[in-house]
């Protein structure tokens, strides 16, 4: 008999203690301490058989940059171009949000692209086999090489491997398996890190390339702590509003490929639907000649994305005035509107700023700034800015514009959508070789932009 070890461990963050505490001292979060059984001889068990044998790098036999394509763009290109042998992908993403879809989708794509990629396996701990039949069935899906295992328990799954070999596993979803080999609750902390610890051990030896679905709890993060996402290979987040069919799919980390990557999708009757174009989806209810809109070009990964931007200005009431952003990070609005305010004569002070990234999209790319400064500025003026005009740029400071990355991507996108003026840094148009047919406005910092847009 294995000695047990309790530890007690926080569902938030994953710190350990040998007694129960009220509070996390790691993460501070309060009553999130659950008892955990460990069999102390587990790992050393683990660790017993010959010693490993280090291996010279340039003797590594390299087995030639193989990647298995779904067949679905958006997803290949999410993850740096298809799935790499013995990778471990974990899907994450609110409850309902078309996880399971996506990946029943990916799976039939797979089948349908690489005929004789062998078996491909679906582990389903959640769902009923027939309840899996009947959504292929609402897709139109079918495939002779799926095969549908109801498991929970990682041994029973990795003993199903062994036996079928197939080219592919996907296990939905990971909170709901656990292993035999630690003592805790399916769902906790200990038990969601060792199955898929143990899962990773078994696609690294075997070279099955391994999908694991993960729901996001309350507080955004996939199965409490971030504990997962050390252990696998790649990170996927799927989002979008529930209220509207648009789904992200976006790239949180990486080891074989970029990270600011996105892929987008349409939830329809019949499953995913992909968007090459995510521009004209974005843009579809871009309404003209409404104050406080704007579009811009963000770089998302390898692609240029036009997104409309907007700021709605408004009165305070009294005491402080409300600066709240959706889709951008705070603090970068809130130095935009500081700016606006002390270099380009913006009173500001005296209002609340709401701003918003239209379509559920996050921004990271700083050459939305010049946007957003438009945007605030044409809602306190009350003037819309003139139609089919783009915008982008990166705000310094002191109100300086700076150029960024890519400028000719994001002109070469506007084209494509019909836009005629672009509002960009001087630092991008003196570098630039084609304006693609469009008028290019090139200041040097804020007050000049805003001068030349609304004078
Ligand atoms: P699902 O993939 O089960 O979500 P998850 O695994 O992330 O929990 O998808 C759930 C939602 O998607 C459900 O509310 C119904 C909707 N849906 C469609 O609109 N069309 C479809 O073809 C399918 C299969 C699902
Ligand atoms: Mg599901």
């Amino acid at each position: 008999m294995l000695k047990q070890k309790v530890v007690f461990q926080c569902q938030g963050c994953g710190h350990a203690s040998p007694k129960w505490l009220g509070k996390c001292p790691d993460c501070g979060l309060w009553n999130s301490f659950v008892e955990e059984i460990q069999s102390a001889g587990a790992a050393k068990a683990r660790r017993q058989g010959r010693a490993p044998e280090p291996l010279r790098l340039d003797s590594i036999e390299q087995s030639e940059a193989f990647r298995l394509m779904t067949g679905i763009g958006e997803f290949d290109r999410v993850l740096g171009g298809g799935m790499v042998p013995g990778a471990v992908t974990l899907v994450g993403g609110d409850p309902g949000i078309g996880k399971s879809t996506l990946v029943l989708q990916a799976m039939a794509g797979l089948a349908c692209a690489n005929s004789g990629s062998g078996r491909l396996l679906y582990v389903s701990a959640e769902e009923s086999p027939s309840q899996i039949k009947l959504r292929a069935d609402r897709m139109g899906l079918s495939s002779p090489e799926i095969f549908i295992l109801p498991a929970t328990s990682v041994e029973e799954i990795i003993e199903a491997a062994d036996s079928a070999l197939p080219g592919l596993i996907a296990v939905d979803s990971i909170q709901m398996v656990h292993t035999a080999e630690i003592a805790s609750a399916p769902g906790s902390v200990g038990q969601v890190r060792e199955s898929a610890a143990r899962l990773t051990a078994y696609a690294k030896k075997t070279d099955i390339p391994m999908l694991l679905i993960g729901h996001v709890t309350k507080d955004g993060s996939i199965a409490g702590p971030k504990v997962l996402e050390h252990i696998v290979d790649t990170v996927l987040y799927f989002e979008g509003d529930g209220g509207r069919p648009f789904r992200i799919l976006r790239t949180v980390k990486n080891r074989f490929g970029s990270t600011h990557e996105i892929g987008v999708f349409t939830m329809t009757g019949r499953g995913l639907v992909e968007v090459s174009n995510p521009s004209e989806l974005f843009l579809a209810e871009h309404s003209l000649n409404v104050p406080g809109s704007v579009v811009t070009a963000s770089v998302e990964g390898t692609r240029p994305l036009l997104i409309e931007i907007q700021a709605l200005v408004s009165p305070s009431g009294f005491g402080n005035p409300r600066r709240t952003a959706l889709g951008i990070d705070t603090n970068r609005g809130n130095i935009i509107l500081a700016v606006l305010e002390k270099r380009a004569g913006l009173h500001l002070s005296g209002f609340d700023v709401y701003l918003n990234v239209v379509g559920g999209i996050r921004l990271d790319d700083t050459a939305a700034d010049l946007a957003i400064a438009i945007a605030a500025a044409s809602s306190l003026r009350d003037k819309p800015v003139p139609p089919r005009t783009m915008v982008f740029g990166e705000i310094g400071l002191s109100g300086e514009l700076r150029a960024v990355a890519r400028a000719d991507s994001r002109l070469k996108e506007a084209a494509k959508l019909g836009f005629e003026t672009v509002v960009m840094p001087e630092g991008n148009a003196s570098g630039m070789d084609d304006s693609f047919g469009m008028k290019i406005i090139a200041p040097r910092n804020v007050e000049e932009a805003l001068l030349s847009i609304f004078s």
